[in-house]
């Protein structure tokens, strides 16, 4: 998957946190609800207007040039068998997120652990590309599609070690683990090909009917995405800001 949060080249010129983001000394006494809040805060920033200096892009709308779900790799095998291709995604909401928790910050262990949440939800607008069949029925198409999943939450945990770059020391967090859950898939398919409007409505509702469903085949790709799309972003922070600026005794 390619992904466009990221502009700018890969120089090692020493940066700050955007002045206008809210900052934790590493010695605060609550330091996990001061990173809660300062997260949360960051996101919000960067949703309308990325962090320029920083090389981040805006990320509400967070654009994903592909995500592509293959029934090929063998966890397929119900009613559900579908390769489903989805391009040009813009996914909307991000702006919401919450950072219900932060379960752990290990500032000189460099792990990080937290649950965050968009009640709201988020909905995926772009491209799709399917063919497959569900239940008997074949189903094809292309056209536009809307992913909508609502109260999605996320448990993130970061790991990682010293590098010391040109002198300076920075963290980098090698072990990354996302996990993505969500209380409600609604899925809108334009154009299928093969089907004349009443069979399209049905099957439609069949997919809405059965979302949990889908959304296990579909979970490990758009969760693998997500991911990726934040660990690019958490990397751009931890690769340009040095460690003891990130996270300072004093402020
Ligand atoms: C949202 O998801 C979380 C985690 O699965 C759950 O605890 C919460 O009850 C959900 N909220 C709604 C409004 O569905």
């Amino acid at each position: 998957m390619l992904l466009c949060v990221a502009a700018g080249a890969a120089a090692v010129v020493p940066k700050a946190l955007p002045s206008n983001w809210k900052k934790c000394s590493r010695d605060n006494p609550k330091l996990r609800e001061c990173l809660a809040d300062a997260t949360e805060h960051a996101i919000k920033e960067m949703s309308k207007k990325g962090a320029k200096g920083l090389g981040l892009f805006p990320i509400d709308p967070l654009f994903l040039s592909r995500v592509d779900i293959d029934r090929g790799d063998g966890r397929t095998n119900g009613a559900v068998a579908i390769d489903l291709h989805l391009s040009d995604l813009n996914i909307h909401g991000l702006r919401h997120t919450k950072v219900l928790n932060v379960a752990e910050a290990d500032i000189s262990n460099y792990h990080f652990k937290m649950f965050v949440q968009v009640a709201k939800g988020v909905t995926l607008k772009g491209q799709y590309k399917m063919d497959g069949k569900v239940l008997v029925l074949p189903i094809t198409g292309e056209g536009k599609c809307e992913i909508s999943l609502e109260n999605i939450t996320a448990h993130i945990e970061l790991r990682g070690n010293e590098v010391i770059k040109d002198g300076q020391k920075y963290g980098y967090m090698a072990d990354w683990k996302f996990l993505l859950d969500t209380t409600r898939l609604r899925m809108s398919f334009d154009n299928r090909l093969n089907s004349n409007k009443q069979l399209g409505k049905q099957m439609d509702s069949f997919l809405n009917d059965n979302w949990n469903e889908i959304w296990q085949e579909l979970r490990d790709d758009i969760q693998e995405a997500f991911s990726s799309a934040f660990r690019e972003i958490f990397n751009r922070i931890f690769t340009k800001i040095p460690y003891d600026n990130l996270f300072p005794h004093h402020l």
